[in-house]
């Protein structure tokens, strides 16, 4: 009785909850703070009928068959488990700063919160041998090539002659690097990392819309819903810190001096090679830029293909400037946005690329490999 006569707070049902089936049992999920509880038709009723704010009287009123003593033990446990929300609360608070999502419908907001915080009890080590081997025990890796048998089949002409020049020789070095060697990125291969691929290039006609920028990488609508954040750790002429790109100007902003490789791995869900690479960028989404255009839920797969792109601007750009990139989607993204100082409803963190010194052994290594794959193919 006492947790909610006696504060005589209203409550309703959050406005955050999914049901699906699941073996036989009703599931309720609470996407936006991480709960799942199992449920039943009676609960569901009952959260049905707190679809506005309700006071505890009205409650006991609507609930007349049931007695005062369980209806309070029963609200205080849905309270409990974030499935009804107070007034005034925390909770309400962040379920108000969602209102912008629901242009998006109820999937993309359910996908985006539920998997953001997957990696948080993950095991540290991602590619461990023995999870793989363990795996492919289990049942064996699906193919991933596909064929139509018995299909006519086109030779397609040889390229190996225009294989040398500097485009391909970027495309084909491209490789995910792990290890770094020692010293500090200049700074100047650092600033052409950071304009190539978040860079302002242009601006294009839009009608209706004015003038709008456009980069390297392809944006949906235009709408460039991206930022850049990077973490530099050891870039030459560059106090070790938290920056944001300003893309307008092609300017960093200092936003806080000093930076825990320790952390920076722990963010990157235990990743500890990450401690030893130079700079490490994070990728934002200023999510209400799409959504004020594109109000539809597959907007949502847009703006994630579009880290997707920069991802590989920066990779490349890398590459060419003959740097070690790697990029990385394991990342705690509730505690990276906090660091952000971003509230992570509106501007979420999507998608991390980092790079390094290349180390000469390890290229070396990969160039062996890429000679093999650009061997002429044998006719089909
Ligand atoms: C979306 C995405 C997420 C990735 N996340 C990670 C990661 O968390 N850790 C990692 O070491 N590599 C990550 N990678 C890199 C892949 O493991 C790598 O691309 C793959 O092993 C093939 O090697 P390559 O990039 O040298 O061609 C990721 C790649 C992509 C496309």
């Amino acid at each position: 009785m006492a947790v909610l006569t006696g504060s005589c707070r209203r409550i309703k049902r959050s406005n955050c909850l999914v049901f699906f089936f699941e073996q036989g049992r009703i599931h309720c999920c609470n996407y936006l703070t991480d709960t799942q509880v199992e449920s039943s038709p009676v609960l569901v009723a009952l959260l049905a009928m707190l679809d506005r704010w309700r006071t505890p009287a009205e409650i006991e009123r609507l609930l007349s068959g049931y007695s005062s003593a369980s209806i309070q033990r029963t609200l205080h446990e849905l309270k409990a488990n974030t499935l009804v929300v107070e007034h005034g609360s925390e909770q309400a608070k962040r379920e108000s700063e969602l209102a912008p999502w629901d242009v998006w419908g109820v999937e993309a907001r359910f996908f985006h919160f539920v998997t953001r915080n997957a990696y948080r009890g993950a095991p540290a080590v991602l590619d461990d041998a023995s999870i793989d081997l363990a795996l492919a025990r289990s049942s064996p890796q699906p193919g991933q090539i596909k064929k139509y048998a018995g299909a006519r089949q086109f030779l397609l002409p040889d390229i190996t002659s225009r294989l040398d020049s500097e485009f391909p020789r970027v495309l084909l070095a491209r490789r995910t690097h792990r290890c770094f060697a020692a010293g500090r990125l200049p700074l100047e291969k650092f600033s052409a990392l950071v304009r190539l691929t978040w860079g302002i290039t242009g601006k294009l006609r839009w009608p209706g819309l004015g003038k709008l920028p456009v980069k390297t990488s392809p944006s949906g609508g235009a709408r460039n819903p991206l930022e850049a954040y990077v973490w530099a750790l050891r870039v030459e002429g560059l106090p070790r810190g938290l920056y944001h790109y300003r893309a307008d100007v092609n300017r960093l902003e200092l936003m806080r001096r000093g930076a825990s490789v320790a952390r920076i791995a722990r963010l990157c869900a235990g990743q500890e090679w990450i401690r030893n690479c130079a700079a490490l960028f994070l990728m934002t989404a200023v999510l209400p830029r799409t959504m004020w255009r594109y109000r539809f839920s597959r907007a949502y797969r847009v703006v994630l293909l579009e880290a997707g792109h920069f991802c590989q601007t920066f990779c490349l750009a890398a590459t060419w400037l003959g740097l070690a990139p790697f990029c990385t989607a394991a990342l705690l993204d509730e505690e990276i946005e906090k660091e952000l100082g971003l509230g992570g409803a509106t501007e979420c963190v999507l998608y991390a690329a980092g790079v390094g010194l290349q180390d000469d052994r390890l290229q070396a290594a990969a160039v062996r490999t890429n000679r093999r794959l650009n061997a002429t193919p044998r006719r089909a």
